[in-house]
This record gives C-alpha cells, sequence and structure tokens, in this order.
C-alpha cells in the first residue's frame, strides 16, 4: 500500500503539528464550510446543494465572501477570488463530493436506521438533509472542532432530537467506547461517513478507525469514504491542481499525511473487513452536473469518494 512510505514523513509533520490541532478548531472543516455556502449561494436551478447554514461557520472575512457570492454581480469576483487563491480544485471537489455524499447518504438511509459522521466539522447534513430526519445521527470530531460547532448550532437554535456530539480524537481516543456510549446500536445498520479526513490522520489512526467502523458495522451498513491519491504526498503522481492544495492545507497547519492509490483500495479495502461497491474521482462524482447546468468547473482526479459495505 502506497501509503507507508509516504505516511513516514508526513506522519513526522504530523506530530509537529498536531498540539496546534488540539487547542483549535479546523481551518479546513471552516473551508469547506466556505466551499458550500459559495454553492449556496447560487440560485436555486444552479446549483448541486444548498446548505443554509455553511455561512454561520465562518470568520467575518469569509462571511463578507459569501455574502458577496449571493450578489449576483459580485458572485463571480468573490468566488473567482477564492479560486484565485486556493487554486482551481478544492472548491469544485469539495461541492462534487458533498452532492455526491449527500446521494449516497440518502440511499442507504433507506436501509440503515443510524448515522455516523465522523470528523463531521460544519457537514450540516443532520440539519438539512430528509433522508435524515427522525432518525438517529451522531456526530464524532476532534473536540476543539466540535466545541466550535456546536456553539454555532446553539446560537442557531438548530437543536433536533435523536442528534449525539461525540468528541473524538482519531488518533488517541476509543472510538468504539465512545460511540457505544453515545447510545450507538450495533445491531441496527448504520451509515458511516467519513467525509475529508482520513488525508489528515496517521496510518495507524486510519486502520483503527476502519477496524472500529467494521466491530459495530450490523450487516447492512454502509460506509462512505474519502481520500487522496497517495501520489500527491510524495510528488509522484501528477495533478495539476496538488502543488497548491497540497501547500494551502500544510500552510494552514492541517498537512495531508495519509492517502491511498486508486488501484489498491479494493484490496486496502477486503483487508479490513470491506468490500469496496464504488470508488469515483471527484471530478467524476458530479455526474455530468455541473456541465448539465451550463457550469465548466470539474471536480479533481486527486480527490476521490469510495463507498463499501462491511463484507
Ligand atoms: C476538512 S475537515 C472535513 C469536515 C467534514 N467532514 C466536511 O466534509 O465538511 C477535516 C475534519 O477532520 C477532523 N479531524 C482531523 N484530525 C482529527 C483527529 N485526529 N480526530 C478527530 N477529528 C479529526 C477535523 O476536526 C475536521 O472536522
Amino acid at each position: 500500500m502506497g501509503v507507508d512510505g509516504k505516511s513516514v514523513a508526513a506522519a513526522a509533520r504530523f506530530r509537529e503539528q498536531s498540539f496546534a490541532m488540539e487547542d483549535r478548531p479546523s481551518f479546513t472543516a471552516e473551508t469547506v464550510a466556505l466551499q458550500r455556502a459559495f454553492e449556496s449561494a447560487r440560485p436555486p436551478g444552479q446549483r448541486l446543494f444548498s446548505d443554509p447554514y455553511a455561512v454561520a461557520f465562518l470568520r467575518p472575512a469569509l462571511r463578507v465572501l459569501a455574502a458577496a457570492a449571493r450578489v449576483p454581480l459580485l458572485r463571480g469576483p468573490a468566488v473567482g477570488l477564492y479560486d484565485a487563491v486556493a487554486g482551481p480544485g478544492p472548491r469544485p471537489s469539495a461541492v462534487a463530493r458533498t452532492r455526491a455524499i449527500d446521494d449516497e447518504v440518502a440511499d442507504a438511509m433507506a436501509s440503515c436506521g443510524q448515522c455516523v459522521l465522523l470528523g463531521a466539522g460544519f457537514d450540516t447534513r443532520a440539519h438539512r438533509l430528509p433522508a435524515l430526519a427522525g432518525c438517529a445521527v451522531l456526530e464524532v470530531d476532534h473536540p476543539a472542532t466540535q466545541a466550535a460547532k456546536r456553539a454555532v448550532v446553539d446560537r442557531l437554535e438548530l437543536r433536533r432530537g435523536l442528534l449525539t456530539y461525540v468528541p473524538v480524537d482519531f488518533e488517541v481516543d476509543d472510538l468504539a467506547s465512545a460511540l457505544r456510549g453515545a447510545g450507538f446500536d450495533s445491531a441496527v445498520p448504520a451509515v458511516f461517513v467519513w467525509e475529508g479526513v482520513t488525508n489528515y490522520l496517521t496510518a495507524a489512526a486510519v486502520d483503527t478507525t476502519l477496524a472500529t467502523i467494521r466491530e459495530l458495522s450490523a450487516p447492512g451498513s454502509t460506509l462512505v469514504v474519502t481520500y487522496v491519491h497517495a501520489g500527491v504526498l510524495d510528488g509522484s503522481a501528477e495533478f495539476p491542481e496538488a502543488e497548491r492544495w497540497v501547500h494551502n492545507v500544510q500552510r494552514a497547519g492541517e498537512p495531508w499525511t495519509f492517502g491511498l492509490e486508486p488501484s489498491e483500495v479494493p484490496a486496502f479495502l477486503r483487508a479490513r473487513g470491506f468490500e469496496l461497491v464504488v470508488d469515483v474521482s471527484t471530478r467524476d462524482a458530479d455526474r455530468g452536473r455541473f456541465a448539465a447546468l451550463g457550469r465548466r468547473e470539474r471536480g479533481s482526479d486527486l480527490y476521490h469518494v469510495a463507498v463499501a459495505e462491511a463484507g
């Protein structure tokens, strides 16, 4: 698996920087909220989804940018300014993956009774997806990010029943105990969503978390997980958008530390008790929706969404 050699130097960087992560909410989670706020600012017929709460998670300067995107004449410059800094990949990739995962969750909830959002960040699916209304949702995240989220959810009075917050650091905490203690029922099929997170973890934390998901999965459970191409960690795979993307997350103090070679993903998951059902890059994940709306954005080939079942 391409991760072992490539993750060594990255893991060392991770250890250097993880102290900062303990103290503050995730900036990359806020970045995804901005990307979703931009998408939600588009008129109903021109967007892939609407997340009306995303803007509330932004710091004032980013909220101004998101507000500008709601003004038709300013939308192009505001989003263009963001893309000029972030590069062409991150925003369309996040938009495509959000919509693809929304669809996967809706499909999976036809047969699952609970949903676990792992590394939930400022994901608001618990509040915006009809498929999750009335069913148990457990949001797992690093304590610092989760505290920031809860402050906003409280301010917006977004309380809903059957939503439980589970503070967990995947690197050190016992996820299985935390989920069981929070009411997760391992006799009930669940959909586990692990979006935008594996790339920030050590290989050991990815393995431990997958083992826990496998252990807790009743038959019929589904795992939706994203990963980045392992070749971007050491530059051995060439993607036009990679260099700036990797540089920006590094500068944000949340470097990418883990990736997978797409060709090895079926075996990687099988060795951990999962059967891969589908694996698409975020470039393919929008299923032609951008083009159908006359939009020129494209997701990225380096960022993947995989769906697997516990075997
Ligand atoms: C890019 S954000 C993605 C958030 C969310 N899943 C989404 O797609 O909007 C990365 C998330 O991983 C979480 N994370 C990173 N390292 C973590 C760790 N060691 N333990 C728990 N969560 C972690 C961060 O707190 C953050 O919420």
